[in-house]
């Protein structure tokens, strides 16, 4: 998820407007600040592309999981159902509110199956969390019906599909609020960012008081506002947002380029008999950062994993086997293991984060290989790949 591929002249220089000022700070400095406002024009641009009224810039990924969560409502107890294949930040946002992870299986798509949340809503479930996984949709649509028909939250972790849609609308438009990552490693990067969006101006409005020490940002003078609620410091730095706007102006680009590289890596992959791909409720809506396929079987895959790297094919992801991003290796949640006993340790019963019951998940992901799309191949490049590539499947 290449936007550091592309940094150049215009992020250089909404930062040296930031620079010039020197005021680093989002909130105030009303008379010194030049006109520049990079947070919150990143938010009037994000909230227009993604189609929502309401967008806050914040910290980073993880914190606007735990926006959005503070924002709904959710708390000690409440279960939020979410998927075993995701970055474990989305659990470790659940856990650090003093909730439960419940997990359910994910299906072709890579992301939540319907079936398999429908059978895991109980009395305590407060809100579902598919993750987009890997720049494609859940099947969203089938998601929100479920979530309005069980009166829970739909919190999108939209974290690694910036710019992706589904049916021409944006993902993270489909829940009551969805989250973006600007990480290092995202489709757009803000160095460290992340950001919340929603349609509820009451949600909107929790969010960015918990973001700021429950600041209630009601006039110019930070010192005399009231904090409604309790909140924590997940407030981004000018200098983030310029980095992060100069990239959202190059995110129709970005994916421009990507759907042209996978187009390509994917024509070439669909002539070997022993590979299917993943299934994407709406390909054109795709933001193609990676082209997942699967394998026959998971000792097949995890060969042709090996024999991908061995021929030098970069980038290529078995996440079955992944420390970060598949439940098997999550020992740490497993064990409870936190520095600080967890709220949840209070509970009747512990919460079971194992996931042993996952056997679709497994099968799922084990079979599966996602091959990341790079902004800087040339043709030549992508030749090459393909050339390799027959190497390991034909
Ligand atoms: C699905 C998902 N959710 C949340 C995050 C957290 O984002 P950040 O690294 O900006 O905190 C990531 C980052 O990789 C992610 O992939």
């Amino acid at each position: 998820m290449p936007g550091f591929e592309i940094f150049g002249d215009e992020e250089r220089k909404e930062v040296q407007d930031v620079l010039e000022t020197g005021v680093l700070f989002r909130y105030g400095f009303d008379a010194v600040r030049g006109g520049h406002w990079k947070a919150r024009s990143f938010e009037a641009e994000l909230a227009r592309k993604v189609g929502v009224e309401h967008c806050h810039l914040c910290s980073s990924g993880t914190s606007a999981v735990s926006l959005a969560l503070a924002a709904c409502g959710v708390g000690a107890g409440d279960e939020v159902i979410v998927p075993p294949f995701t970055f474990v930040a989305t659990i470790e946002a659940v856990l650090l509110a003093g909730a439960v992870p419940i997990f359910a299986d994910v299906d072709e798509t890579l992301c939540l199956d319907p079936a398999a949340i429908e059978k895991a809503i109980g009395p305590r479930t407060k809100a579902v969390m598919p993750v987009h996984m890997c720049g494609s949709m859940a099947r969203i649509d089938q998601i929100a019906d479920l979530c309005k028909k069980h009166d829970v939250r739909l919190i999108e972790d939209t974290a690694q599909a910036v710019g992706a849609t589904f049916h021409g609308r944006g993902l993270g438009s489909f829940g009551d609020m969805g989250c973006f990552s600007f990480d290092a490693v995202k489709t757009i990067t803000c160095g460290e960012g992340g950001a919340t969006v929603t349609n509820d101006s009451r949600l909107h409005e929790i969010a960015t008081q918990y973001a700021d020490h429950g600041h209630d940002h009601a006039g110019a003078d930070r010192g005399a506002d009231e904090h409604p609620i309790l909140g924590t410091n997940y407030r981004i730095c000018e200098l983030n947002a310029a980095v992060g706007l100069a990239q959202l102006r190059k995110l129709d680009r970005i994916v421009e380029i990507q759907r042209g590289h996978k187009n390509k890596l994917k024509a070439a992959l669909s002539q070997y008999a022993e590979i299917s791909f993943r299934e994407i409720p709406d390909p054109e809506g795709d933001s193609a950062t990676f082209l997942t396929f699967f394998l026959p079987n998971e000792a097949r895959a995890r060969e042709a994993s090996a024999e991908l790297a061995k021929a030098g094919v970069d980038g290529c992801f078995y996440w079955y086997d992944n420390n970060w991003h598949y439940i098997r290796k999550w020992n740490h949640f497993r064990e409870m293991r936190s520095s600080a006993p967890l709220p949840q340790s209070l509970l009747a019963k512990i919460p079971d984060l194992g996931g042993e019951h996952l056997e679709q998940s497994n099968r799922v992901v084990g079979r599966a290989i996602s091959m990341l799309i790079k902004l800087s191949w040339t043709e030549a490049d992508t030749d090459e790949r393909i050339r390799r590539m027959a190497g390991v499947f034909a």
